[in-house]
């Protein structure tokens, strides 16, 4: 770790992470907690919680969980020191520059030095377009009918003919081959030296959410091949996590992004007003670009090509759009091939008409389908139905299920009945789908054998957090030896320190574990359900249990570690008496 931790320990503490999660998510207060729809699983009623008092989240639903560390790191998908990073700065916390290593802070001023020559090109590419030389790009956009202001807002430029004025210019502006090379604007070649990437173009410049500019797409101005060219990936320009447009749909402020395939579409759509437009930079629509919309949006508008490639990659990102918990909907742009198209010729009403006629992405799937089958053959109608039954085999959630089979019954004229059965003989062969799989880290495995000896410890921890003045009486029969499982035993380690010293600061614990799949079990240790007992003699029974078999537990772990492990003897020996001890004695809860 990088920082110190009375330092990771201030930029936790001011940091309410009910505040922090606010600005993702929209919780609301119910009880001691805070509840709203989980950002990390598909879900429609709240099962997610966030603690004031503990300053913890967790998802009962799908057991995501952790301090606000962990929530950052899950939701912008960051690295612990990224996260410590740009939490540090929300609460306007120096972090120091020293603690940096030599290799980090390489990279961040590569990164910087990247960022920094993009912008000089896309200045450079600017003042071409409304030079001399860029009146054949100016007229472009202004044909396609782009006015002087949307050129400005995407500050669209052009590169001209000349092989190598870029590069020139970038020289000086004391930019080195090897930079301009690396941010692709630029490449050697034994027979031309030095030369543009870029030449007789209309450029767009490609920004990402914070609006810096990580790349560039040009297109001809006529039919030559290709028609984009794009900059290579560099260590800024990351294609399959950065979305066309963003930067400005991420403040529109609406419920839904509309998704387009082309950087033209997004730049019609803004023109005609609708600033939630974005598209992927030139190859197909990836997870990670989801996982970004996802933080704008719940609701993804498809509004790709019309024709048969337009169909498969709309296919394609509904299933990608269903793996992150966003729905999905598809706009039939026909008879015009693409939203510019579709703009241009009908404009800005029409195309909110289409918006509200939108096809559900599953019927839309389902439309799809039928075209493989004949449904005048009553061979062929069957299979298509089966093929149905499957995909509703795929609905985790009952509630959900049942409404898609009512409304699939409906449409294609399927007996309620029936369609149930199918879709009941599919489940009994195949399963049902699981609950959605939080992206990244593992899922709780609710049959490993290793949880009945889990759960107790899990308890018992839980138990001390919310009841710290039991501590006292059960301290001499408590070691962190008993929790066997490793990061319980960290956990117990410090709690116990903790509550010797007499304050307990469960979310600071959390941050000694970097890895975002153990601050998850971490958090999960402080927010096992406890049972709802209504008499004390009950509550007092369960503790007095939960504390017999963790120490039980304990002393079989030891016992067949006799022999191999030195401490195991001594554990043994006072493990039986205590065990002894213990079963005799009554601990009062009061
Ligand atoms: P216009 O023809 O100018 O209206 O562009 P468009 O956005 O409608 O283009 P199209 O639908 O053909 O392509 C959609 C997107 O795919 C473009 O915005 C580019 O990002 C990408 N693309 C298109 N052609 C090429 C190409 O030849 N090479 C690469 N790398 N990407 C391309
Ligand atoms: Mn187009």
């Amino acid at each position: 770790m990088y920082y110190p931790d009375e330092l990771i320990e201030e930029v936790r503490a001011r940091n309410d992470i009910v505040d922090v999660v606010s600005g993702y998510v929209r919780i609301q207060k119910k009880g001691n907690s805070y509840f709203g729809l989980c950002p990390f699983h598909n879900e429609k009623s709240p099962s997610f919680s966030v603690s004031q008092s503990k300053q913890m989240f967790y998802c009962f639903g799908c057991g995501a969980g952790g301090n606000v560390f962990t929530f950052v790191m899950q939701y912008e998908n960051y690295s612990f020191q990224e996260a410590v990073k740009l939490l540090a700065q929300r609460a306007g916390i120096n972090l120091p520059e020293a603690e940096y290593s030599e290799e980090a802070k390489k990279r961040d001023s590569q990164r910087a030095r990247l960022l920094e020559v993009n912008k000089e090109a896309a200045k450079y590419f600017y003042y071409q377009l409304r030079g001399k030389s860029g009146q054949a790009g100016y007229q472009y956009l202004r044909k396609r009918q782009l006015s002087d202001e949307t050129i400005k807002k995407f500050g669209l430029g052009f590169a001209n003919m000349a092989s190598d004025d870029l590069v020139r210019y970038l020289r000086t502006k004391g930019y080195d081959d090897r930079l301009i090379t690396e941010a692709g604007l630029g490449s050697f070649d034994e027979k031309y030296g030095m030369h543009d990437k870029f030449w007789n173009r209309v450029m767009f410049p490609i920004q990402d959410i914070n609006h810096k500019v990580i790349g560039f797409g040009g297109r001809v101005m006529g039919d030559g091949k290709p028609k984009y060219l794009n900059s290579p990936e560099t260590m800024i320009f990351d294609k399959s996590r950065n979305l066309y447009g963003m930067n400005f749909a991420r403040t529109a402020r609406t419920d839904n992004v509309i998704l387009c395939e082309g950087y033209m579409d997004v730049i019609a759509m803004h023109q005609a007003g609708f600033a939630q437009a974005a598209a992927s930079l030139g190859t197909s629509f990836t997870a990670g670009q989801a996982n970004l919309l996802r933080r704008y949006a719940r609701e993804v508008i498809l509004a790709y090509d019309s024709d048969g490639a337009g169909i498969s990659a709309a296919l394609r990102a509904i299933n990608i759009l269903k793996e992150v918990g966003l729905t999905g909907k598809v706009l039939d742009l026909k008879p015009y091939k693409d939203p510019d198209e579709f703009m241009k010729n009908l404009g800005r009403e029409a195309f909110e008409e289409r918006i509200r006629n939108a096809e559900n992405s599953f019927f839309f799937e389902l439309r799809i389908l039928q075209k493989d089958y004949d449904l005048g053959d009553p061979e062929s109608k069957t299979r298509f139905h089966r093929e149905i039954a499957k995909k509703l085999c795929g609905f985790s959630e009952e509630v959900e299920r049942e409404n898609y089979m009512e409304a699939v019954a409906d449409k294609y004229h399927i007996g309620f009945e029936n369609l149930r059965k199918l879709v009941y003989t599919y489940a009994a062969q195949t399963g049902l789908a699981a609950p959605a799989v939080r992206p990244k880290s593992g899922i709780q495995k609710k049959n490993d054998p290793r949880e009945n000896q889990k759960k107790p410890q899990k308890l018992l921890l839980t138990w001390l957090v919310e009841e710290p003045e039991l501590w006292p009486k059960v301290k001499k029969y408590l070691s962190p030896e008993d929790f066997t499982e490793d990061l319980y035993r960290t956990i117990a380690g410090k709690l116990f320190e903790d509550l010797d010293g007499g304050r307990i600061n469960p979310a600071a614990i959390i941050s000694m574990f970097a890895e975002e799949e153990q601050q998850r079990e971490a958090a999960e240790v402080f927010n096992t359900k406890l049972m709802e007992l209504a008499t004390k003699g009950e509550r007092e029974k369960a503790f007095h249990d939960i504390l017999l078999s963790v120490k039980k537990n304990s002393l079989d772990y030891f016992s067949a570690r006799l022999g191999a492990d030195v401490l195991a003897i001594t554990k043994v020996v006072a493990g039986k008496k205590e065990l002894e001890e213990l079963s005799k004695t009554h601990i009062s809860l009061d």
